[in-house]
């Protein structure tokens, strides 16, 4: 048992990270929140792994836990392993991690997904992966054939926007019978949100495409909805505004970032979340945070001592770790001591089982 000294304890005190922190109904023990990361450990039927409820409640001690993106439908997956929040078992599976969660005293919410043309025909009995235009993306995905380059998908039809805004509704309310405290819907890395707001990916000439206001139109569909579920204040949106993965280009991130960044200020949800590295030059972030007026959370690459400096400057509310938290499940814990974090082995950030992802010991054991 390692005993924090009087001085630890009070360096601690004076750090933001430390301080809680109430969003919207949600009382928070810390600024530290667990970024959303893709495990690929789910099991058949795209239902999470146990193992998970195990991962999870380690990492409690964040002051939010944002969990791995989660398919709203069959139509929103990509990826071999990612669960889904879509059929009774996923369901089922998601209630005791969250109730382990809970009895740790953390709080968790859902990243409620959608991947549009980051998929292959083979996880769609053949027929195309859709996206706002016929665009395809570089690269391969891994189908359970092994990796395949990707398609050009097909364009959805406007009359079939609809029914993806009421996929994402039930996502919602899945995750609400699943005992989550908020959703976050994933508007970021070049998925289907993203593909809409960015004029790289969106080529459309109806309404869903051309200008700023139009590009954000189905996003902003898509967050009434989820609102509807969830009241304002327990919905967030992640964005990564000058993200190139998944072949993202967009002709002006700031003018864009900045439109949509004031709708869903308008609409009231609980936080924006921007991931976008914090040594990046020509940053957008700092240009959206006056533009909001809920909690703004940053990640990118922040430290123990960067992430204190950008609360205590005020350019964001909360940080949000993503890999630090893989190999270090205390990481609250350890940046309160200024412990050295344990170095992740990538090798396993998307396989093993067990192995690299519930067997990283706490400092304290
Ligand atoms: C991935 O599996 O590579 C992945 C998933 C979700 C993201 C980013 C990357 O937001």
């Amino acid at each position: 048992m390692i005993h924090a000294t009087a001085a630890a304890k009070d360096s601690q005190a004076a750090e933001p990270l430390f301080e809680p922190y109430q969003l919207g109904p949600l009382h928070l023990s810390n600024r530290i929140v667990m970024a959303p990361m893709t495990r690929s450990r789910a099991l058949d039927g795209n239902v999470p792994n146990p193992l998970a409820e195990i991962y999870y409640r380690q990492r409690a001690s964040a002051g939010l836990i944002i969990t791995e993106a989660s398919q709203v439908s069959p139509q929103g997956v990509g990826y071999i392993r990612t669960p889904g929040i879509h059929s009774p078992e996923q369901i089922a599976a998601w209630r005791r991690i969250t109730a382990a969660v809970a009895r740790e005293g953390g709080k968790i919410f859902l990243q409620l997904w959608h991947v549009g043309r980051i998929s292959h025909p083979d996880f769609h009995d053949g027929a195309l992966p859709v996206a706002p235009s016929a665009i395809a993306p570089e690269g391969e995905v891994f189908t359970a054939q092994g990796p395949k380059k990707m398609v050009t998908p097909r364009a959805l039809d406007a009359s079939e926007l609809p029914g993806i805004v009421e996929q994402f509704r039930t996502g919602a309310e899945n995750a609400k019978a699943a005992g989550f405290d908020g959703v976050e819907l994933h508007g970021a890395n070049g998925y289907l949100l993203d593909q809409f707001t960015r004029d790289g990916s969106n080529h459309r000439t109806d309404d869903y495409g051309g200008s700023i206001e139009n590009r954000v139109r189905f996003p902003l569909d898509v967050t009434k909805a989820v609102i509807d579920v969830w009241g304002n204040e327990r919905v967030g949106y992640r964005v990564s505004p000058t993200g190139a993965y998944n072949s993202m280009t967009d002709s002006d991130p700031r003018a864009t970032f900045s439109y949509l960044t004031q709708r869903l200020s308008d609409l009231g949800i609980g936080y924006l979340h921007v991931t976008e590295p914090v040594s990046a030059e020509n940053r957008v972030t700092p240009h959206l945070r006056p533009l909001f007026k809920g909690t703004f959370i940053v990640n990118g690459g922040y430290d123990a001592a960067s992430g204190n400096a950008a609360i205590a400057k005020g350019e964001a509310d909360l940080v949000a770790y993503g890999v630090p938290f893989i190999a270090n499940p205390d990481l609250p814990y350890r940046f309160g001591r200024k412990a050295s974090l344990a170095a992740t082995d990538p090798a396993t950030f998307y396989t093993g089982e067990d192995k690299g992802y519930t067997d990283y010991p706490a400092l304290r054991a």
